[in-house]
């Protein structure tokens, strides 16, 4: 197992497979259009799988496929089916927005897909329209649904709480949840790239979420994991054993124990979801390097790793978004939807 300067493991891998979005949230991709990767700098899957290999072979045991929305990758279920034969892999996930769900869910999990979380911020459709710009609530559902009924089980229903947007949707999602055995989890609004309209007053912290939820829902109790979580969610419970989790990676960053890196469509590989450069994996791929020189070079970086993106965000005074839109334009690994949610 190799460690960093702070003594995380290289534990979880998430790898975007698609810069593109069939969404437009209004905290990830406000803008109409973008500068799309150029689709010859994306990694096949066979190249993919390699590096997954590679990683899993340097300690790596779970791994998650995100986007943009990965099920826009044309044959998505093809690299599932290769993804899920690397040894050393022990947990398979993918984050969707479920748009496309419907027509995939089964396909994945015969691949061997072992678990989903379903990016959903609002129960009523028009309101989804308005935040998401496209009016495929309805199909959300009906992925839901599908992910059920083909028999993924563990999913998880990740909300992130805006001020003023959905805020009044806490007990609503929690009450959602139940009803289809999947955990929500609510996220606190981030000033990632992509979050150009982002203001600290926008932002609904933990305690307060927790402050609204109490009063409708009765008592909260955390969870205890016993430490052995890296997750960035904590977990509460109610009276009657409903779950839910808080991610406040804005208010109450997990970066101490942070494990995680990404590996974006066209293979930069980044070791913190703020971080300014990412390592270039394709070049190395393409121009015949041999395993064991990429080996080298994920172990030289994330020995070398000192970052700690949220917090440091977290003493910046006067705090506005990470970047405006022309800032994204140089350089769009900056965006979340680049780097993977
Ligand atoms: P599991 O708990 O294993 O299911 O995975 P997860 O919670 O990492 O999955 P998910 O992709 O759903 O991540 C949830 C949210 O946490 C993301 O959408 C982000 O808002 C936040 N998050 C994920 N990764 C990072 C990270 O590297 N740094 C920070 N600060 N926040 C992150
Ligand atoms: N704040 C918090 N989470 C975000 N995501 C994207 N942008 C933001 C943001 N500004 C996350 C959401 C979504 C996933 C794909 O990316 O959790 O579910
Ligand atoms: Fe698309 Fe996910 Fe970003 Fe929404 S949060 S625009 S679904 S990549």
């Amino acid at each position: 197992m190799i460690t960093d300067r702070h003594r995380r493991p290289l534990g979880s891998l998430r790898v975007s497979v698609t810069d593109r979005c069939n969404l437009r949230c209004r905290y990830c991709m406000p803008e109409e259009h973008y500068t799309w990767l150029p689709r010859q700098s994306i990694l096949t899957f066979e190249e993919t799988t390699r590096l997954v290999t590679i990683f899993a072979g340097l300690g790596v045991t779970k791994l998650r496929l995100t986007g943009g929305e990965p099920l826009l990758r044309h044959d998505l279920p093809r690299a599932v089916a290769m993804l899920r034969t690397v040894p050393g892999i022990r947990d398979f996930a993918m984050t969707t927005n479920a748009v496309l769900l419907g027509r995939f869910a089964g396909d994945l999990k015969t691949a061997g897909l072992g678990r989903l979380t379903v990016s959903l911020d609002t129960l009523r459709a028009e309101r989804f329209k308005a935040f998401a710009g496209r009016g495929r609530h309805a199909d959300v559902i009906d992925g839901i649904r599908a992910a059920e009924e083909a028999g993924f089980t563990g999913t998880k229903l990740n909300a992130v709480i805006v001020r003023g947007v959905n805020d009044d949707e806490l007990v609503d999602l929690v009450a959602f949840g139940r009803s289809h055995s999947i955990e929500v989890r609510f996220i606190e609004y981030m000033d990632v790239g992509g979050a150009t309209q982002w203001s600290f007053g926008d932002v609904v912290s933990r305690a307060e979420m927790l402050e609204r939820l109490e009063p409708a829902l009765g008592p909260i109790e955390p969870v205890q994991d016993g430490g052995t979580q890296r997750a960035p969610a904590d977990r509460f419970r109610l009276d009657d054993g409903t779950t839910f989790g808080i991610i406040a990676s804005t208010t109450a960053p997990f970066c101490s124990d942070c494990d995680r890196s990404r590996i974006t469509a066209d293979g930069l590989w980044f070791t913190c979801l703020y971080a300014v450069d990412g390592v270039d994996l394709k070049g190395p791929l393409r121009t015949g390097a041999t395993d064991d020189d990429i080996a080298a070079l994920i172990h030289d970086r994330w020995t070398a790793r000192r970052e700690r993106g949220a917090e440091e965000r977290l003493a910046v005074s006067e705090r506005g978004p990470l970047y405006q839109v022309e800032g994204l334009r140089v350089d769009p690994h900056r965006e979340m939807h680049t780097r993977g949610g």
